[in-house]
């Protein structure tokens, strides 16, 4: 998009839009003067039940609500509304839809771009949907969006099930489960989505209504089109038993890098879908220190899996026989203090090759090294996921792969910084590496020209058309029967 077709606005915003390359974030919805907003507060509190509030700064609530794992991901909104029921959430659609009121919607936080659950009109948060029930007759959980995953496993210990979600403590099962959702059990169950067996959800005209399979438009849609086509107040996953795990975190110094190079990319080609592993290419001091989380879905591993990794002697290791939840709490690998200003930017690579470790392992020192010395709290990271080879054959029919035919591994290159005079220069560096990482794997002959970006990963200047590919047409064509009026394009993120 050329920057003339920027409107003038809040500088965040702004600069949102002048980094956009298609006119697919729209962050940059013109917010009307504060009077207006704190009527439309008001607005909201007359119409909504006694389930539901609305709160204005510096209450504690307020700051709660707009809060966000990077403050790059945070805006000072008029005001935040968590509401309680279905109903309410209907009713403020209504007020904000007919108003054209910018607003947000956030469950766990973790957005990686600026303004897609941030606004500086109303922001909604989904802090009051938090039931966990198990139907052991049905064979599902039913999970509000404002869980966080650690505490959907934590809550599912004493109950011997499980279910298909996040792997780091903190990250909602909203914004996941939209997305995709890739998990430690994704090698042998699929992502997220291909565990939902119902979701319930207000239209975006205010309608509320159970979506299963046999609503073939919206179930394809939702699954994948994150806030698109309205906002999910439930979802319904199937459940699995569980038992106890192996699993820990290896870490490794810098001249292992090699060693840990040819490891991962030896495990890469596994054929046990019970195991799974997140590797992490780290810039420290001037070198590149790999990690990585390793993940076995019994209480012993059978020999011959993880053996070349844990010959690689470790700076510190912890893993040990364990319970999926004690593990996912004991996670400390992408969090960051909420202080810190955070991008991400996703890249899909269908292999693992020691020479596209290698060119990431570059990217990560070339980087680390120009980028550091802008601030000292600069950290630049790659985070490697490897699946197995049917990691996309556990489920069809959603919006988000657009291709299932073969696996694609998410790749995440993650900066972190503090002065937010650096934004600009921080998603442009992004951009830069991600695209080298892109080529080199182009250049090795590997078949992702037109991968998908993992929605979840995808830095806000990538299109629609790189994200939804081939079902972009028909994702647009059920956004028009449902959102004719286009009342979630109110709210930032991808829009279709
Ligand atoms: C530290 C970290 C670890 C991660 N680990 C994983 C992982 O293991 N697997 C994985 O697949 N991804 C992972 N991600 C990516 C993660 O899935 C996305 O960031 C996800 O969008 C976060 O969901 P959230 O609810 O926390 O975020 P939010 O910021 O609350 O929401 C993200 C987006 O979803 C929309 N949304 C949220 N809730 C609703 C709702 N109820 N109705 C409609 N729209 C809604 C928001 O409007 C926003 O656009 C991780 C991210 C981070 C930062
Ligand atoms: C559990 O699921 C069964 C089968 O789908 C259903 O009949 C029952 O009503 C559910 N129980 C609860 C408490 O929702
Ligand atoms: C995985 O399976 C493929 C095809 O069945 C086989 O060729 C390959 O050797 C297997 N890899 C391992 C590590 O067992
Ligand atoms: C490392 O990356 C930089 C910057 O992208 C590039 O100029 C350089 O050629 C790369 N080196 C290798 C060995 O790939
Ligand atoms: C780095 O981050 C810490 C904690 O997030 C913060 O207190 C500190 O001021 C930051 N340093 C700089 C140079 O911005
Ligand atoms: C942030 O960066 C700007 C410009 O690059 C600089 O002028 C300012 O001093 C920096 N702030 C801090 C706290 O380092
Ligand atoms: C390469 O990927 C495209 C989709 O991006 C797919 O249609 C095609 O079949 C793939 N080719 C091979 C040889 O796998
Ligand atoms: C709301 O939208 C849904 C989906 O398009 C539609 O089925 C329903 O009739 C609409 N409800 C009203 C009251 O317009």
């Amino acid at each position: 998009m050329a920057s003339d077709d920027c409107p003038v606005m809040h500088s965040l915003a702004l600069l949102i839009c002048a980094l956009s390359f298609s006119s697919t974030v729209r962050a940059q919805v013109p917010t009307p003067p504060k009077g207006d907003l704190v009527d439309i507060c008001n607005q909201i509190s007359a119409t909504i039940s006694h389930e539901s509030e609305v709160f204005f700064p510096p209450s504690s609530e307020y700051t709660a609500d707009n809060a966000h794992a990077f403050s790059s991901s945070s805006a000072a909104s008029a005001c935040s509304v968590e509401p309680g029921s279905a109903q309410d959430i209907g009713a403020i659609l209504g007020v904000l839809g007919s108003t054209r009121t910018p607003f947000s919607v956030k469950s766990g936080g973790h957005a990686t771009n600026p303004g897609f659950s941030s606004t500086t009109g109303v922001q909604i948060s989904m802090a009051r949907f938090r039931d966990i029930t198990v139907n052991s007759t049905a064979g599902t959980v039913e999970l509000g969006p404002g869980l966080t995953w650690d505490e959907v496993y934590t809550a599912l210990e004493p109950t011997g099930v499980i279910v298909v979600g996040g792997r780091i403590p903190g990250v909602g099962v909203g914004g996941l489960l939209l997305g995709g959702g890739y998990s430690y059990k994704s090698s042998q169950l699929g992502l997220g989505i291909d565990n939902i067996v119902g979701i319930e959800v207000v239209l975006p005209n205010g309608t509320f209504t159970t979506v299963t399979s046999e609503d073939e438009d919206i179930w394809f849609a939702l699954r994948g089109g994150m806030n698109n086509f309205g906002i999910v107040t439930k979802f319904a996953l199937k459940s699995y038993p569980q038992g106890q795990i192996w699993a820990g975190t290896l870490a490794f110094g810098a001249d292992q890098l090699d060693a840990f190079n040819q490891a991962f990319a030896k495990f890469t080609q596994n054929n046990d879908t019970k195991a799974a592993a997140v590797g992490r290419l780290a810039y420290v001091s001037g070198a590149v220190l790999p990690a990585l989380l390793v993940f076995y879905d019994a209480p012993t591993p059978p020999a011959g899996l993880f053996e070349d990794f844990l010959a690689i002697p470790t700076v510190s290791s912890d893993v040990s026989t364990t319970t999926f939840a004690d593990f996912v709490l004991s996670v400390d690998f992408t969090n960051a203090p909420p202080s810190l200003r955070g991008y991400w930017s996703g890249i899909s690579v269908a292999q693992y090759t020691p020479a596209i470790l290698n060119a990431i392992a570059n990217q990560t020192l070339f980087w680390g090294n120009k980028l550091t010395p802008l601030d000292a709290n600069v950290s630049v990271v790659v985070a490697l996921e490897p699946f197995s080879s049917g990691v996309f054959s556990h489920g069809a029919g959603s919006a988000f792969p657009p291709d299932r035919s073969f696996a694609l591994f998410p790749t995440a290159v993650e900066y972190l910084w503090s002065n937010a005079s650096l934004d600009g220069t921080m998603a442009q560096e992004l951009r830069e590496s991600s695209d080298t990482i892109h080529a080199a794997a182009l250049a090795e002959g590997q078949n992702v020209s037109h991968a998908a970006p993992y929605i979840n990963y995808a830095l806000f200047d990538t299109s629609v058309e790189d994200l939804y590919g081939e079902n972009l047409p028909r994702l647009r064509a059920i956004k028009k029967e449902i959102d004719p009026e286009d009342v979630m394009g109110l709210a930032g993120g991808f829009k279709i």
